[in-house]
């Protein structure tokens, strides 16, 4: 079939406003809007301005509604525990009325923030829903973050409530979350009214008298009540969620997602990016805490009544490298998105793809990869042991769906390896030179797009306009800064390079090499630190940091390397995978005091360096080539 991308495409160029009306209509709107674009709203223009809907109504109650009650609409597959269940649309509605009417009776109103602290278990679903059948605004910080991590966003958010749970299983392991929980808030200046705490079997945990109230009695009461809580009307324009992202700084930055246009954006994704219909099996392993989990874990499949899993679980290790295609042939999954870290992990504990053949994969259509540059040999892998296309596709936490993809729905464009695709309606990718400037094809550049975002994106940053405006905006003025380096070709493909500030990308984990810095600093022997990512064959980079001690320090190295390790776990989360630490005399700095933070990571990664010609003691780069090479690295 011919693919029909350059005909939407151009569609959408012509007319951004009545393609997104046109798109609009697959939602059910409370109040249609005045405005399909508002260009004088927010920072840079809103997107269905005076219309009104909900969220949870467009998920659950309409599908309810309109026949698919009995469909399962969320399967719930825990490998870890050993422990399966499906939801139907029906069900789904139940659990979340209930819940809906709990956070009502605690006082959580329209426009009040709710925290969700959980981890893969369906209940993390429901709270997001929940929050949005009542108007409020949720953030869900993933599990694998620490208690600083959790207080810093309880002070920027501010939440009336947080729902959690007693603990977080990791194969092996059980992760008390309470703790966790009770130590952020103790960090905190803000204090929630009320935290509503899951209790799981594998750990239950102790509840705060006076704060904490048991998830699954609150829920059991309302429902044994018969209570129903209403979708409340919020504006299109009203933010239905808050995620944190990592900045270049410790202090993360709170992308907003408003309602209406997000809607709009998810449902046209589902069949005409993904190629899904309503009814079919959608898999996106992913976790809620990050983007990929809000989008497609639960907002997506269910506005366009599909029927999504939520997997507890590891690609590789519960029990085996062959647990994704057991839930592929198990529950009929036709398209699964997933990084490629998850990838690469499979192939190296399976190299000849063996378990493949155990199951039956024939509804499998097609493997989507983001959140991390896919590598043509990891994608080349999965093609052949599969045998389905594998789609690569582009995106940010900011963008809450693909900027850039093959888009299956439409047509299968002919596959370019390491190339993300092409851009997606709503979405005019240039990349410009360090002075705006467009480049020539083939030309590596900043990636930047074209304001207006299109409905989904982020309006803002919350509470913080001028940091949306200087992070985003400033710098290349009309144009959105992705942050990302790649370039375009001849034919329209984007290929994505690196990122042109310090975030780094560890198995799929958007993480800021700045906020560790701030954390090793702190240790009392370091004087100096730089953090930088260095290449990892599995989890794509991980973090490596050089330290400079203070002089006089004669303990161990070993000592404060592991203390360091430590200190990195304990305030940002196991997650950043801080395990390579490297005393150094003195860090490589340009003559105005820069560190030269990209050309250690060259020689880590025996890339081709040259000697910056800004740097204030070229000799400093031999001690560090040394110091790397004594740890095995860069050599
Ligand atoms: N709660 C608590 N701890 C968590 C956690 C959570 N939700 N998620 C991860 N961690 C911990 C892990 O237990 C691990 O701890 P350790 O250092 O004590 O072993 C650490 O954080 C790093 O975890 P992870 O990044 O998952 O690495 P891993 O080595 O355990 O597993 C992969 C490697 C490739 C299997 C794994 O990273 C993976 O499944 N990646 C897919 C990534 C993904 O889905 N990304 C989402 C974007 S699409
Ligand atoms: P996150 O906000 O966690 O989704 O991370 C977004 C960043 O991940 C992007 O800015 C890119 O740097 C990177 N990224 C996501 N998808 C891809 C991809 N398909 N190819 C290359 N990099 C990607």
């Amino acid at each position: 079939m011919a693919s029909r991308y350059h005909e939407v495409y151009a569609r959408w160029k012509d007319d951004p406003e009545a393609f997104w009306a046109e798109a609009a209509r697959e939602i059910d709107w409370f109040r249609p809007w005045d405005k399909v674009f508002h260009a004088e709203g927010a920072v840079y223009g809103q997107w269905f301005t005076g219309a009104e809907t909900n969220m949870c109504f467009n998920c659950i109650d309409r599908h309810v509604k309109g026949g698919r009650g009995e469909q399962t609409a969320l399967i719930y597959d825990s490998p870890i525990t050993g422990r399966q269940k499906k939801f139907t649309y029906a069900e789904a509605l139940a659990e979340v009325t209930a819940l809906a009417a709990v956070l009502t009776d605690l006082g959580v109103a329209k426009g009040d923030r709710v925290i969700i602290y959980m981890p893969m278990v369906p209940e993390a679903a429901w709270a997001m829903l929940a929050c949005a059948r009542i108007g409020a605004i949720h953030s869900v910080v993933f599990g694998g973050f620490a208690s600083k991590e959790l207080a810093t966003r309880i002070d920027d958010a501010k939440p009336k409530a947080i729902i959690s749970a007693s603990c977080g299983l990791e194969p092996g392991r059980v992760i008390a979350y309470k703790p966790l929980l009770d130590r952020a808030i103790e960090l905190a200046s803000h204090r929630p009214d009320a935290c509503v705490i899951l209790q799981r079997e594998e750990e239950t945990c102790e509840l705060t008298p006076g704060r904490d109230i048991d998830y699954a009695e609150a829920v059991a009461g309302a429902k044994t009540d018969g209570r129903s809580v209403d979708c409340v009307a919020v504006k299109s324009t009203d933010p239905l969620y808050v995620l944190y992202t990592s900045g270049t700084t410790g202090q993360p930055k709170g992308v907003v997602r408003d309602t209406g246009g997000h809607m709009v954006a998810l449902k046209w994704s589902m069949e005409n990016e993904f190629g899904v219909k309503p009814g079919e099996a959608f898999w996106a392993a992913s976790d809620v805490g990050w983007v990929v989990g809000h989008s497609y874990i639960v907002y997506a499949p269910l506005l366009h009544g599909a029927t999504s899993i939520l997997f507890e679980g590891k690609p590789v290790g519960t029990p085996d490298a062959g647990v994704f295609w057991r839930i592929i042939s198990e529950h009929g999954v036709v398209a699964q998105f997933t990084a490629p870290t998850a990838f690469r992990a499979i192939k190296k504990e399976d190299p000849r793809g063996e378990l493949v053949g155990q199951y039956d994969l024939s509804k499998f259509r097609t493997l989507f990869l983001a959140g991390e540059r896919a590598d043509p040999d990891t994608i080349k892998w999965a093609e052949k042991v599969l045998n389905v296309p594998v789609i690569d596709h582009w995106w940010q936490t900011e963008t809450g769906s693909p900027m850039s993809q093959n888009p299956v729905g439409l047509g299968i464009l002919p596959v370019k390896y390491g190339s993300p695709g092409v851009p997606m309606p709503g979405f005019d990718i240039r990349v410009v030179d360090d002075a705006g400037h467009k480049v020539a094809a083939g030309v590596l550049g900043n990636v930047v797009v074209k304001l207006p975002l299109p409905p989904g994106c982020l309006p803002t940053l919350w509470n913080a306009d001028q940091r949306f405006r200087d992070a985003y905006l400033a710098e290349f003025p009309g144009y959105y800064k992705t942050a990302d380096a790649g370039f375009i070709d001849e034919d329209g493909y984007l290929f994505i390079m690196a990122r042109t500030d310090d975030i780094i990308n560890v198995a799929g984990h958007r993480l800021s090499t700045g906020g560790m810095e701030e954390v090793v600093a702190e240790h009392p022997d370091v004087a100096e630190c730089a953090v930088v990512g260095i290449a990892d064959p599995m989890k794509g980079q991980v973090p490596c940091a050089f330290v400079v001690l203070k002089s006089g320090v004669d303990r161990g190295l070993g000592e404060i390397e592991r203390e360091v390790v430590q200190m990195v776990r304990e305030r940002i989360g196991a997650v950043a995978a801080l395990k390579t630490v490297v005393p150094v005399k003195r860090l490589p700095k340009t003559r105005s005091g820069k560190i030269l933070r990209a050309t250690m990571q060259k020689i880590a990664d025996k890339e081709e360096w040259q000697m910056p010609a800004t740097i204030d003691d070229p000799a400093i780069l031999d001690e560090i080539k040394v110091s790397l090479g004594e740890r095995g690295i860069g050599v």
